[in-house]
């Protein structure tokens, strides 16, 4: 090895070494950069530390997340709980990457799946609780939104959409499609207007006081919660055939209530004939 290169070797060494002190002196894994084993998370898994917060305050920032640069449902809800937990608390919630939220928006990026505002809730939920813990809470959360005329919440004059009153609806469903297309048809809103708009924020402000809600609630019962929404008639009834194990039809998989889908009402009809 030639003089030059020796010399390198060596002080590539003592930056080494210079820089693993530095990592033993940093006081936190980010500021070190060290990397994850596979499947590894900060802190473990389902691991931040809930806080009780005030439905109602709750329920306005939701509403404001929704309209906050159109992020929407997804990003309202969530915010309006780890938002809040970071403006009160700081980290980590402070350190959530928020605007991820904004995928949810029209039932993930306008495909009319799950509404977004009951994604931010649950996926608030799953940073406190493993899936066990989680189901009743997002079983209360869920079955609420099916059976309860919404939206309730209403802003006022500080409307941000369109001022004024709206109609409630009870949508029996937790998906965006239904939701809004229900309402719509209901009320002969279009899809595409403000007023629809306006219902979808005011509903992101239900589902976060509902939330918050359920959230003290299981702050205060720990691992006694359980929630008081029984499972809907359909369910119970075609799941004692269609999903319960060991029966020849268990080929259904979900805790939606089976009736906006499979009653046959009008609008689950055959429309590719004789159709306007
Ligand atoms: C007593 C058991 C039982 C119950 C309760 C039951 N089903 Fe079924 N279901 C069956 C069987 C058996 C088949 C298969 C019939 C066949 O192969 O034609 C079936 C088929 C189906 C199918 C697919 C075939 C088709 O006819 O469209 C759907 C969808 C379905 N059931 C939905 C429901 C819903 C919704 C409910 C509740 C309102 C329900 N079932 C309640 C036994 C049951
Ligand atoms: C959001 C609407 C929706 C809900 C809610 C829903 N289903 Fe379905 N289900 C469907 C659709 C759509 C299919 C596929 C039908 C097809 O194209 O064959 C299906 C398929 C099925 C099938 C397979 C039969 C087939 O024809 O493919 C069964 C069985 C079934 N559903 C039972 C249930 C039961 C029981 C519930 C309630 C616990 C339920 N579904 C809730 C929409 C729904």
């Amino acid at each position: 090895m030639d003089f030059d290169r020796r010399q390198l070797m060596v002080g590539l060494g003592a930056l080494a070494a210079g820089s693993a002190v530095a990592a033993l002196a940093s006081t936190s894994r980010e500021e070190s950069n060290e990397r994850n084993e596979r499947f590894q998370q900060n802190g473990g898994d389902f691991s931040w530390t809930p806080h009780k917060l005030d439905p109602a305050e709750c329920a306005r920032v939701a509403y404001d997340g929704y309209w906050h640069k159109g992020y929407a449902c997804g990003y309202g809800a969530f915010y309006s709980i780890i938002g809040v937990m970071g403006e009160k608390f700081g980290r980590p919630y402070s350190t959530f990457p928020f605007s991820m939220l904004e995928a949810n928006k029209s039932g993930v990026c306008d495909w009319g799946t799950i509404c977004g505002a009951l994604y931010g809730a649950a996926a608030s939920f799953a940073l406190f609780w493993g899936r066990e813990e989680r189901k009743p809470l997002v079983d209360e959360l869920f079955r609420w939104y099916e059976t309860t005329k919404l939206p309730i919440y209403d802003p006022g004059a500080q409307a941000t959409g369109y001022k004024g009153h709206l109609p409630a609806t009870a949508v029996g469903s937790i998906l965006c499609h239904i939701s809004v297309s229900k309402w719509c048809y209901a009320n002969k809103f279009e899809a595409t207007s403000t007023e629809r708009s306006e219902r979808c924020g005011r509903i992101t402000a239900d589902v976060a006081f509902k939330a918050v809600e359920i959230l003290n609630a299981k702050i205060d019962a720990g691992k006694k919660f359980s929630g008081s929404l029984p499972a809907q008639d359909s369910l119970t009834a075609c799941g004692a055939c269609h999903s319960t194990p060991g029966e020849e039809t268990n080929w259904s998989k979900t805790r939606m209530d089976c009736t906006p889908c499979h009653s046959g009402s009008p609008a689950v009809q055959n429309k590719f004939e004789n159709h306007p």
